[in-house]
């Protein structure tokens, strides 16, 4: 496996601002602070989140845990241009993959998070009009400057990691993958993870909210299997649903989406939950609705 910075589940921040709990200050730095407490200290984000103000709100709350700063990693994405009023030069909803631009916008990230260096930064989505050559010297000189640690990408397929691989290794690929989304496991993302140890994260490990949405079919018959098994593992559903990433062999660190303090603590405990073979195959059928061939 590639030499990790992460060593635990890591907290989303997505919808933490504005495009969900809509935290203030005070907010941010008690989730910030009861995710460290509890071993939590990897945070994700992206320079886009909240309509391209969440890493702002966050850096605002962050800056009163400086002197913790080698202990916490700080994750941050770009290649996204969206369009809206915090982006008025943009026209229309497009990646942007140039040396200038993932420059610009890890420099951006750093200073809205109040920090001098991201642990991790990664390509947000492949770009069709992306060039390897190009995200390498970006990422190169991002590197020597000391503003990047490590580098990754998100929601790259195997053949899209290996075209960036002609030009710098890629470390991570963070991608979509559930009990709900199974697609990574049959599609090669996670043997490709393994094959070359890139380590795989899983954002909406737990679909984005299976619980809200039960009148969905897939989501019904995960919850029930699950809720079948809450009582032989001695945990809860989304404990389960999480140990049935952890199980995988790639060793997927899941990036959870929960405002709530109390559920990101209960995630931290799902890795103690050791899964089955066989119950990880019947909450697989029940996703696909089928059995395996
Ligand atoms: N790379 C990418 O392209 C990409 C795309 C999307 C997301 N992400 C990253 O992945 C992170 C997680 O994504 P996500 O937010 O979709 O993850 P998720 O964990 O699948 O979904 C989070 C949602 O589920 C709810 N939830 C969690 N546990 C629950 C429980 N036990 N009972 C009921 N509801 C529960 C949360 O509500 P509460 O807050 O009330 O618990 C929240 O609304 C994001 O924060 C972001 O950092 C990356």
């Amino acid at each position: 496996m590639s030499s990790t910075i992460i060593n635990s589940p890591i907290a989303g921040c997505m919808r933490w601002g504005a495009w969900g709990s809509k935290f203030n200050t005070k907010a941010y730095q008690e989730i910030i602070s009861a995710c460290i407490d509890n071993g939590i200290t990897a945070f994700d984000h992206a320079d886009i989140y909240g309509d391209c103000t969440t890493e702002a709100d966050f850096g605002a709350a962050f800056k009163s845990f400086a002197s913790k700063r080698s202990d916490i990693q700080i994750i941050s994405k770009c290649g996204i241009q969206m369009l809206g009023p915090n982006r008025p030069q943009h026209t229309v909803k497009s990646y942007n993959t140039s040396k200038e631009h993932i420059i610009s916008s890890a420099e951006r990230s750093l200073k809205n998070l109040n920090t001098d260096y991201l642990d991790l930064l990664l390509i947000h989505r492949p770009n069709p009009l992306m060039h390897p050559d190009e995200i390498a010297e970006a990422i190169s000189q991002l590197k020597t400057a000391g503003k990047i640690k490590q580098f990754g990408v998100s929601n790259f397929l195997p053949y899209q990691v290996t075209l960036i691989e002609k030009s710098i290794a890629v470390e991570y690929n963070q991608l979509e993958v559930s009990i709900v989304y199974t697609d990574p496991l049959f599609n090669g993302q996670l043997d490709q993870c393994i094959e070359k140890n890139i380590i795989p994260m899983a954002w909406s490990p737990l679909g984005g909210n299976i619980f809200s949405n039960l009148t969905d079919a897939k989501n019904k018959r995960v919850f029930d299997m699950a809720s079948s098994m809450t009582s032989k593992y001695n945990t809860t559903v989304s404990a389960i649903f999480l140990a049935w990433l952890y199980i995988h062999p790639s060793g997927i660190v899941p990036v959870l989406g929960t405002s709530q303090i109390e559920r990101i603590i209960e995630a931290k405990d799902a890795k103690q939950v050791k899964l089955s073979k066989e119950d990880w195959f019947k909450l697989l059928e029940a996703s696909r609705g089928k059995e395996v061939a």
